[in-house]
């Protein structure tokens, strides 16, 4: 991964046949886009392994999680990092806030996720974000920081975070400028408490990206890149967002 460039990362979810991503990533390809960003693409498990030579041409491959366990064994349904690394995946989602949600990933799981990623050489890119409840209860910096802390004692090379407010993911509603400055400066702060002196950091914003906002977004100080989700489903629009990066 290039720890300079912006990101611009597409989350496909639980979307998508193999014959739709095919044509997406050849659609994307036909746009050529500018070598100026790093693309990824986190696709369902099924999929990562038919993907994988068009997306080397374009960018890397992601999973969207991967199993807390981390060798061999009975684990019915699981699917390991080294699995996942082993059919090219390159970066893995962890701890994203549907997660956290359905399957009540809390900080002692995704450490071991986290860890899993990093053996198995898959850059591990944290999810962090607030409720609606908790930004009205002022709590918003009390539960990054909480879930920020479970990169801590894990001696991470490089830190790459998303913030993404809950209450943005999906809704068409992105958090104000304001206070995606004021969330990612202290992301930042956090991570350099945390980090060796030349650990590289990215953090993207999620949340509502769009072919519409990203150009406004990635010009936010400490916006060093954007995960989406609906928006990268079509390469127009994700074509779009990585064009942004231009700006
Ligand atoms: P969204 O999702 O872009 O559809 O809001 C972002 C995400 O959940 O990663």
């Amino acid at each position: 991964m290039n720890w300079q460039k912006q990101w611009i990362i597409g989350n496909w979810k639980m979307n998508g046949r193999q014959a739709q991503i095919g044509q997406f990533l050849q659609a994307l390809a036909a746009k050529r886009p500018p070598e100026s960003c790093l693309i990824g693409i986190a696709l369902p498990s099924p999929f990562l392994a038919n993907a994988k030579n068009t997306i080397d041409a374009l960018g890397y491959l992601g999973a969207e999680d991967v199993s807390q366990y981390a060798d061999d064994g009975a684990y019915t349904g699981e699917v390991s990092a080294q699995m996942l690394g082993d059919v090219g995946a390159q970066f893995a989602l962890i701890g994203h806030s549907e997660r956290r949600q359905y399957f009540a990933e809390a900080n002692s799981i995704l450490a071991q996720k986290i860890q899993n990623a990093h053996q198995a050489k898959l850059t591990p890119i944290l999810c962090v974000g607030e409720t609606a409840q908790e930004r009205d209860d002022k709590q918003a910096f009390t539960v990054i920081k909480t879930q920020l802390a479970v990169l801590k004692d894990l001696a991470l090379p490089h830190f790459a975070v998303a913030y993404e407010p809950i209450w943005a993911i999906g809704t068409g509603r992105v958090a104000q400028t304001e206070q995606i400055r004021e969330m990612h400066q202290f992301i930042y702060e956090t991570l350099l408490s945390f980090a060796k002196e030349n650990a590289n950091i990215r953090v993207l914003y999620g949340g509502s990206v769009n072919a519409d906002n990203a150009a406004h977004i990635l010009s936010i100080p400490k916006v060093d890149g954007a995960l989406v989700g609906g928006a990268s489903l079509k390469a127009d629009s994700f074509a779009a967002i990585i064009q942004a990066t231009l700006n």
